[in-house]
């Protein structure tokens, strides 16, 4: 039987979906609420602090606003976030244990409002960053918005992981084929899937009113990963540092707009000197 939701929503067709000028004015609205929240988590993420109280922050933040997490109820997982702390990759469960000095913490937050999902993360530290951890964020920042410069009418989707893979391998850093990008808007996960090791001039061309996100991982080890017990934490499987961005963008009629950046330019909450 169908539920409610199941009626109001359009079907996953195989196809990558093309939007209206009504679906990027959905994206800019669902995108800048995201990118505000994430701002709202910059001065609140430091040692002592617990991952479950920064989830506690969004879930309310997100109320307060208007809008729902796409994430609490979504195949059985709970919370507003995935907090992915040192070596965990993604998808990482929020919990009452503190952040330490030199942590590094991915936070991914989506959000629905209007219909239209926001789906956006950042890595986040915990006081002074260690020269390695260091290199590791800044090059997958470096990486993801790399990819998102290649995107433009005519490209394909290949060349956004062309250049990332580019970016890490230069860096003598891997990059996590267990996890995609994907075509998002009135659904969460769409077509395609946006993968972030493919080569360039592969994979389907890119066309105006395509939304999808870049969210690549890298590794400062090896690629590979593991699933935790719990069903969800994914961990590197030489325990290694791991590393991710995620920007939810549109294809222009002359090149890109990302739906998600920071109005406070906090684009790399690291950086930022309170
Ligand atoms: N936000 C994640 C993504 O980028 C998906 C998280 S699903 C969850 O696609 F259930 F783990 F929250
Ligand atoms: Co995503
Ligand atoms: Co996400």
């Amino acid at each position: 039987m169908m539920n409610d939701t199941a009626l109001l929503l359009p079907m996953r067709t195989g196809e990558i979906r093309i939007h209206d000028a009504e679906g990027f004015e959905g994206m800019r609205k669902a995108g800048r609420l995201v990118a505000e929240c994430m701002d709202m988590l910059v001065p609140e993420v430091k040692p002592g602090v617990t991952t479950e109280h920064l989830d506690t922050l969004v879930r309310e933040y997100v109320l307060d606003h208007g809008a729902q997490s796409a994430t609490i109820g979504y195949r059985g997982y709970r919370h507003a976030t995935c907090i992915s702390v040192n070596h965990v990759i993604c998808h990482g469960i929020p919990s009452p244990k503190p952040l330490k000095e030199g942590d590094i913490a991915n936070i991914d937050i989506t959000v629905i409002i209007d219909g239209w999902h926001g789906d956006h993360s950042r890595m986040f530290a915990a006081g002074e960053l260690k020269r390695k951890a260091e290199r590791l964020v800044d090059v997958t920042y470096e990486a993801m918005m790399a990819g998102i410069a290649q995107i433009r009418p005519g490209r394909r989707f290949g060349d956004i992981g062309g250049a990332i893979s580019e970016i890490a391998h230069k860096n003598r850093m891997s990059v996590v084929e267990d996890f995609c990008g994907h075509g998002l808007g009135k659904l969460f996960h769409d077509e395609p899937n946006v993968v972030h090791s493919a080569a360039y001039n592969t994979g389907p061309e890119l066309k105006p009113g395509m939304f999808f996100t870049v969210e690549p991982m890298l590794n400062l080890g090896r690629k590979d990963a593991n699933i935790l017990p719990d069903g969800w934490t994914a961990v590197t499987r030489d325990r290694q540092l791991s590393a991710q961005y995620e920007h939810s963008v549109g294809v222009t009629e002359d090149g890109v707009e990302i739906f998600t950046t920071s109005p406070k330019g906090w684009h790399q909450p690291h950086k930022v000197k309170l």
